[in-house]
């Protein structure tokens, strides 16, 4: 088991769902947490204090160390303030749990601009806020000569890795964070901070209506938000230190290291090509066509299972 004593977690969106799950084990791992979430609506509309100041209550029945936040993400100035209160609270920031989102789904075809920007707002800017504010103190660190071994653990979703229809908002938003995951490991690898990415799969509010696979009477529960936990605290450990710019699918006890864009079919033309020529190539290259498995697909093959009851 991991052991983060003395290590001081912040996990946005952490009122329920796999956000409280991350929460509960890495207060249990030893880690004192900030407790964040709006107590939002699904959709993303109203806040409420009482959400993550359960989870704060739960933790500390248990022993542990915890205060709530009920920062906006996707405000700049309020994640700042989230980022401030674990460091003047509790003297330090240690990890930083990226998992507050929220859900619009439309066709494309119908999607409002509000909906379009509610989501790519509260997840892809809900992403960077905090994270910008979080670097800043870490590379600050990091210049005084701390050995800093920071964490950032975002979260993506089957839908931005693998394409889920009546999605483009929300695949577009989780499509970035996992960009956003490759780029922000590189930049920050120097100040000792590793940033890797969840793609997690649980029963949920925000799933209760695409999973029709009720928990099982006794044994092990694949869609517990629970399952999507072990590795943030496996990978806040500081044995973990040379693990970064990963996204991971996770599945119950499946968990899967993606191998996001690589070089795929290569077509070459030593000059450049002519575009009829090209359409030759691509034609003879691809006779059925080419076109994405789409996200069910894309889950099976990652070690996952149908969404439909099994
Ligand atoms: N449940 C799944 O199977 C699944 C699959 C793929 C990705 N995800 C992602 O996992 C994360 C957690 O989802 P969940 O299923 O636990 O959903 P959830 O709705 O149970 O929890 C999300 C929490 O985020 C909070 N929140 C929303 N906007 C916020 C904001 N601007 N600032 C602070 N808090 C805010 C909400 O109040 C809520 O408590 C989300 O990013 C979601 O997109 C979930």
């Amino acid at each position: 088991m991991p052991k983060l004593e003395g290590k001081v977690a912040i996990v946005t969106g952490a009122g329920r769902g796999i956000g409280r799950a991350h929460a509960l084990a890495l207060a249990d791992a030893g880690a004192t947490v900030v407790v964040n979430d709006l107590g939002a609506a699904l959709s993303g509309e109203g806040h409420d204090d009482t959400p993550a100041q359960q989870v704060v209550d739960e933790i500390r029945a248990a022993g542990g160390e915890a205060a709530a936040s009920g920062e906006n993400v996707a405000d700049f100035a309020g994640a700042g303030r989230l980022v401030g209160q674990a460091i003047e609270q509790f003297g330090r920031l240690d990890i930083l749990v990226n998992n507050a989102g929220i859900l619009r789904d439309r066709m494309l075809v119908n999607m409002t601009e509000d909906e379009w920007d509610a989501v790519i707002n509260v997840h892809l800017k809900g992403h960077f806020a905090p994270t910008r504010h979080a670097a800043a103190y870490w590379r600050e660190r990091s210049k005084e000569g701390d050995d800093v071994k920071g964490r950032v653990i975002n979260t993506s979703s089957p839908s931005g890795v693998f394409g889920n229809v009546g999605q483009t908002n929300y695949g577009a938003a989780k499509a970035g964070i996992a960009a956003f995951t490759v780029i922000a490991s590189q930049e920050l690898g120097r100040y000792g901070v590793t940033v890797n990415c969840i793609a997690p799969n649980a029963r949920t509010r925000m799933t209760e209506d695409t999973f029709d696979m009720g928990a099982p009477q006794d044994g092990f529960d694949p869609l517990d938000p629970a399952n999507m936990s072990p590795l943030i605290v496996a990978l806040s450990d500081d044995d973990a230190q040379g693990i970064t710019g990963q996204v991971f699918h996770v599945w119950g006890g499946s968990v899967n290291a993606l191998r996001g864009w690589t070089g795929g079919e290569l077509f070459t033309a030593d000059e450049g090509w002519d575009a009829d020529v090209l359409l030759g190539e691509l034609l003879a290259r691809f006779p059925d066509g080419a076109s994405p498995p789409g996200m069910v697909a894309g889950m099976q093959a990652a070690g996952g299972q149908s969404l439909s009851a099994q």
